[in-house]
């Protein structure tokens, strides 16, 4: 695959290399073919995926950042279109599918300009156009308040739309949207939301409509033993990282005691400590301990005794959920426990729910927590549900953090690309075609949402366009009840960043593929050409 007449040989002979237009052509088809592979599952109508992996476990999901993450894919140009839908998912946690079908469309449109104009104009007027659509939606974006619960109820549906659980969306509407607000810190008129103080458990069994948010924290655990009190109300609580028992000498010890006294001497001793120690938690003033290692059978009943709530073995996540939530600090060594290191909340309490024990703590005073129970047929559901919610609470809370929204349903998308058009006219020169073709990429977005719902989407951008000309801004479309209407009034809305963060992405995928024009690649390093 040598261009020039002699090739003089800097590369190792193992050495795969593709130049020029080939090369940048190899790259498109590539990134295109990681579009075409999403482009299905756009929109409220679109098709979910199965996945399989190499061991036989299966996902199936609508969420183009969870396919392409799975995907086993080589190629680099390809790659560079996974690593889009990552950013996306990581800024946004929504938008993926569109960066990545857009950046599709935008490259399939660049390929017929390949040969009439340079690449590096291409790239420019790509960059141009992009500095004008933030513009544009600067103009277009809608203030809301952010206690606004029904436009943030609209947010999650919008992001929530196509994913499977469509039954049972309502709950899960809601549960995104109580969850941010629940942990919405505002802090000199700042607003800060930490997801982390969100916990999921997950479990099969049951129904989806039996998912529900607790207020506060829940762990997968029972109490220690049933002597001990199943309910605490205000308690101060301590959170210990060691285990609750007697420290072993390491020595493996066969300690020649012949006499019973010494016997009985010998684990009196050893209770002792242990008692010192459950003493040293209760005269500090804690009735709920937290353990994250073992307690043993004789601690266990003296923190009965003494009424402390006591749970072991609590996951290490849990540890940290409840410190941060409790604001207490974990203590290694009892005997220097101080009533600074424990926590405080409303209530402690053991629940049976549908078939398994749960310790509830309520009320944390340091920092508001939230738990959500999700419950499914399947796993496969629950996994989805939890990665849907995911999204929601993430969209959710860019929602009230800016308190800004953009219409959906192919609104945005029309709107841009005809003020896009108008603009490439008063540019000129080889930019106005690759604005033009940005212009018209666009539309691949309500195109592809139309003709994955079984519409005419070609029929339904032209109807959509002749309407924003006569000045319906926002007019977009549902296809869920199959109208054209105000996507902002309809609620068929979206957060600011989520449309913003997808289009800058998009380009940015589409220029670093369009400035390849050289391929180096070690042999059977990537899936390109690999003749010789
Ligand atoms: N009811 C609806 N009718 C038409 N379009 C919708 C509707 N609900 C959501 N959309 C649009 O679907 C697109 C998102 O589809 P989705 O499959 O979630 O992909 P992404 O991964 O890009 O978020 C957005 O453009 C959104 O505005
Ligand atoms: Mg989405």
């Amino acid at each position: 695959m040598y261009s020039g007449n002699q090739p003089i040989i800097i590369l190792q002979k193992n050495t795969v290399r593709e130049r020029g237009e080939e090369a940048l052509i190899d790259n498109i088809n590539a990134a295109k073919a990681i579009a075409d592979s999403i482009r299905s599952t756009l929109g409220p109508k679109g098709m979910d995926k199965m996945m399989v992996d190499d061991k036989g476990d299966v996902i199936i999901t609508n969420d183009g950042a969870t396919i392409l993450k799975d995907l086993d894919i080589v190629h680099p140009a390809a790659k560079m279109m996974v690593e889009v839908a990552e950013t996306q998912d990581e800024v946004c946690g929504d938008g993926t599918t569109s960066a990545v079908v857009l950046a599709g469309e935008l490259l399939k449109r660049s390929e017929d300009m390949i040969g009439r104009i340079h690449t590096s104009t291409i790239t420019r007027g790509y960059r141009m156009a992009t500095d004008k659509v933030i513009e544009y939606l600067d103009e277009m974006k809608y203030q809301f308040s952010e206690k606004d619960k029904k436009m943030l109820k609209n947010i999650a549906k919008t992001a929530l739309t196509g994913k499977s659980m469509e039954a049972n969306k309502e709950i899960l509407e809601d549960i995104a949207v109580e969850s941010v607000l629940s942990i919405t810190d505002e802090e000199k008129g700042k607003i800060h939301i930490d997801l982390d103080n969100i916990k999921m458990i997950k479990k099969a069994g049951g129904s989806m409509s039996d998912t529900a948010m607790v207020d506060g924290l829940v762990i997968e655990k029972e109490r220690a033993l049933e002597s001990m009190p199943s309910k605490v109300d205000k308690p101060k609580v301590a959170v210990l990282s060691s285990p609750l028992k007697q420290k072993k000498t390491g020595v493996k010890a066969s300690i020649g005691i012949k006499d019973p006294k010494q016997i009985e001497k010998f684990l009196a001793q050893e209770e002792t400590t242990i008692r010192k120690m459950v003493d040293s938690i209760r005269d500090v003033g804690a009735r709920v301990l937290f353990c994250e290692k073992e307690i043993d059978e004789v601690a266990m009943e003296y923190l009965a005794k003494a009424g402390i709530f006591a749970v072991e073995k609590v996951d290490e996540d849990d540890i940290k959920l409840l410190c941060r939530a409790l604001g207490a600090q974990t203590v290694s060594n009892l005997s220097d426990i101080r009533s600074a290191d424990l926590g405080e909340c409303d209530t402690v309490y053991q629940k049976y729910v549908s078939g398994s024990y749960y310790v509830f703590i309520k009320g944390t005073k340091t920092k508001k927590a939230v738990t959500i129970l999700l419950r499914g047929g399947t796993i496969h559901v629950v996994d989805e549900m939890e990665r849907s919610l995911k999204d929601a609470l993430k969209v959710v809370s860019l929602a009230v953090e800016e308190n800004t929204l953009l219409p959906g349903g192919g609104a945005l998308e029309v709107e841009l690309s005809l003020r896009l058009r108008d603009y490439a006219g008063t540019v000129g020169g080889r930019e106005q075609l690759a604005i033009e073709s940005f212009a018209n990429a666009l539309q691949i977005i309500p195109k592809t949402i139309a003709n994955n719902a079984g519409l005419n989407g070609l029929d339904l951008v032209m109807e959509l366009t002749s309407r924003h000309k006569a000045g319906e801004t926002n007019c977009g479309m549902d296809v869920e009840r199959g109208e054209i209407q105000d996507s902002i009034e309809g609620g068929i809305v979206e957060p600011y960043k989520v449309k913003e963060q997808a289009i800058k992405s998009a380009v940015e995928a589409a220029n670093m593929v369009l400035r390849i024009d050289d391929i180096i690649a070690s042999r059977g390093g990537v899936g390109i050409a690999d003749e010789e």
